[in-house]
């Protein structure tokens, strides 16, 4: 059976890149497959958190889930601090894990760079995440472009550990879509669009309203040639602007050069600002009913239970390879 798992860090305020990269391929393979997403509190700690924000931004990530389209009913949704399992097999990860492998992880030189204080688990982060994912056996994991690392370390330590103690962990995939896995700043092509920026009008929320989307992609950078034509070589910005509308507006980037064939910028920004208000305001209403509410818990107590009980399968069989005394 085909199996995907995948998350999104309660962090940050969520912004257009995660949904693209991300939740909107969550919304799309739910169908196909069958789904577990899950809300990385435990990721999130790596840096510092104030508890309330993090209380907060836990229960609104679980809610965009939902508010984007994932059908609770069929898809797993929970929260990986109610899943002691993962921190156990993240141990178990990190002694399979070299140290060289973790140092060379890029995302991690770039949010310890320069920083005093680095958490531990910052530099340990990728070994619980291959546990997130190997727990549940997943065949396939969707994800943007800047976690392929990530899930090519999951799949070297899943091979590393079936060697050495037999088959224990399905070796999973990464799935990263052509459209929309790199998503890049509002106001530099060559940057990921990221809440860290400090210049707000760099990246878009999902809670933004669409006075605030319509003035920020009016200010979007583009070049000077005019023409709106898919090229990441030697038109970045246009480019991502033309992704986004894209995967927002559900057409081809074809499509996109086709129907904006002669006219200047000004014109496709102003319909790419509303190709991405009219997908975001029904997501923004049912986030906002439901983010706070006793069916977002009942949801997540459900989600627990079933990840609880698919992953305690899996940890079992792991101690049990490794040679832990087990009683079952
Ligand atoms: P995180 O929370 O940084 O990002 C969540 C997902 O959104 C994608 N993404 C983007 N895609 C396109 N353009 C952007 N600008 C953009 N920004 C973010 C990310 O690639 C990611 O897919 N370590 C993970 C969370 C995690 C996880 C897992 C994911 C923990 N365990 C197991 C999958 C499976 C992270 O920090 O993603």
């Amino acid at each position: 059976m085909k199996r995907i798992l995948s998350g999104i860090k309660p962090s940050g305020d969520l912004n257009i890149g995660g949904y693209a990269g991300a939740l909107s391929q969550f919304v799309k393979y739910q169908h196909e497959f069958d789904s577990f997403f899950f809300v990385p509190d435990l990721h999130a700690v790596t840096v510092a958190q104030d508890p309330k924000e993090l209380h907060q931004r836990s229960r609104e990530i679980a809610a965009y889930y939902v508010a984007a389209g994932i059908d609770p009913e069929k898809a797993t949704i929970f929260l990986q601090s109610q899943v002691p399992a993962h921190a156990e097999l993240g141990w178990i990860m990190e002694t399979q894990a070299h140290f060289g492998e973790l140092n060379r992880m890029t995302q991690f030189k770039e949010k310890s760079d320069g920083k005093e204080g680095v958490s531990a688990s910052l530099f340990t982060y990728p070994a619980l995440m291959a546990s997130d994912i190997l727990l549940y056996q997943a065949t396939h994991v969707p994800v943007g472009e800047d976690q392929t690392q990530h899930l090519e370390l999951t799949r070297d330590l899943a091979n590393r550990f079936n060697s050495r103690f037999g088959t224990t962990f399905t070796v999973p995939e990464a799935i990263v879509q052509d459209i929309g896995a790199r998503v890049m700043g509002l106001d530099d092509p060559h940057k990921k669009m990221s809440k860290s920026n400090p210049n707000k009008a760099s990246y878009i929320l999902m809670l933004d309203e669409p006075a605030a989307i319509r003035k920020k992609f009016s200010r979007a950078v583009t070049d000077s040639d005019g023409q709106v034509r898919y090229d990441w070589e030697s038109k970045p910005a246009v480019s991502n602007l033309i992704e986004l509308y894209s995967l927002f507006g559900e057409v081809s980037t074809e499509d996109v050069e086709r129907r904006f064939d002669g006219q200047g910028y000004g014109a496709f920004k102003k319909e790419l600002a509303e190709v991405v208000i009219a997908k975001l305001e029904p997501i923004q209403q049912r986030f906002h009913e439901i983010v706070n509410s006793a069916e977002l818990d009942e949801i997540l107590k459900r989600g627990a239970r079933k990840a609880n009980e698919e992953a305690g399968k899996t940890l079992l069989a792991a101690k049990k390879a490794m040679g832990f005394v087990t009683f079952d």
